[in-house]
């Protein structure tokens, strides 16, 4: 039996050209800088998202948690949307890390998807001096603990314009922004453009195994690099990694807009050919064709903790709940 695991995108396996890519890639030791492919990976990055420069590191978490670093002093505050991945899954590190203080604020819509004005009533700039003051403002796009909600170029715009003006640094959580620019229409250069740092990962709906970017300005990311070794994610023959991520930058994100249709299911995707499928979609082709007609639940997207899984697992709960009533 083939299960198709609808967990997470971070369970997406390397396509064949990735391993090829990977078992032939060319390396040196990245720590001084002379691994071929991980430079290369930067500069493809640099010039996908019109930043000035990129940096390869393992995770989503670091690269964020050395953007705040960056963009804080110890004594400063983060503000953030109450669901973002850097404030609730990323272990505090903004505290532990940076000596800095979050001040999540609620989207007066619901949506996750914060406007100027959520923000303003949260900012602390020119006030008291015993008033922590804000440093950074931290948006995520797509919004994962908000079921994958979106943030426009234009809001996006408008926050960064705002913020800057208020003398704030602004960083964009983009782990899925490639997700959020295929939704929207628009090119990842222009949902990261007004902000200061973006990071974006790999190994997420892109497929690659490992691996993330940091991008900034030159400035910043020689800064960042000197943090990513204190954090012991100083990595040596580091191609063999970015190999995949270069290949990932190039094969998937033409097709998120696969993962993204809504219902998907293998008998829609039958007139394609197998080696057009995503690692994921390749899966759901495996499952015989008994199973695979089954109806299930119906998942809008594949974030982890999307709000089509919650709704599922909520009704799961109340028919098991009725039925215990019913047995007493
Ligand atoms: C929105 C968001 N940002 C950052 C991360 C962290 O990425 P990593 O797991 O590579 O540390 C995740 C991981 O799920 C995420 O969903």
């Amino acid at each position: 039996m083939t299960l198709i695991d609808l967990r997470s995108d971070t369970v997406t396996k390397p396509t064949p050209a990735m391993r090829r890519a990977m078992a032939e890639a060319e390396v040196g030791d990245d720590v001084y800088g002379e691994d071929p492919t991980v430079n290369r990976l930067q500069e493809r990055a640099a010039e996908l998202f019109e930043k000035e420069a990129a940096l390869f590191v393992p995770t989503g978490s670091m690269g964020n948690q050395i953007a705040v670093k960056l963009h804080t002093r110890p004594g400063t505050e983060v503000v953030i949307e109450e669901r973002g991945h850097i404030y609730n899954y990323e272990m505090a590190a903004m505290a532990a890390v940076s000596g800095a203080l979050a001040r999540p604020v609620k989207s007066s819509d619901g949506s996750g998807v914060l406007a100027w004005d959520d923000i303003a009533g949260a900012l602390h700039v020119g006030g008291a001096y015993y008033v922590a003051p804000t440093a950074l403002v931290a948006l995520e796009n797509s919004h994962n603990l908000a079921g994958g909600t979106l943030m426009t170029r234009a809001r996006t715009e408008e926050i960064c314009a705002r913020a800057h003006a208020a003398g704030l640094a602004v960083h964009l959580d983009g782990a899925r922004v490639f997700n959020a620019a295929a939704a929207l229409g628009e090119r990842v250069a222009a949902l990261a453009r007004p902000v200061d740092s973006v990071m974006f990962c790999l190994s997420k709906g892109l497929g690659a195994p490992v691996g993330s970017m940091l991008l900034g300005t030159r400035a910043f990311v020689e800064e960042a690099r000197a943090w990513r070794k204190l954090l012991g994610g100083g990595m040596r023959q580091a191609g063999v990694l970015a190999a995949a991520g270069l290949v990932a930058l190039e094969e998937s994100p033409p097709r998120l807009v696969e993962d993204h249709r809504p219902r998907s299911r293998p008998d829609q995707h039958r007139h394609l050919r197998r080696d057009q499928y995503r690692p994921h979609v390749e899966r759901h082709l495996r499952a015989p064709p008994g199973r695979a007609r089954r109806p299930r639940p119906r998942l809008r997207h594949r974030h982890p903790h999307g709000h089509a899984l919650r709704r599922v697992r909520r009704r799961h709960r109340a028919r098991a709940r009725s039925a215990q009533e019913s047995e007493q």
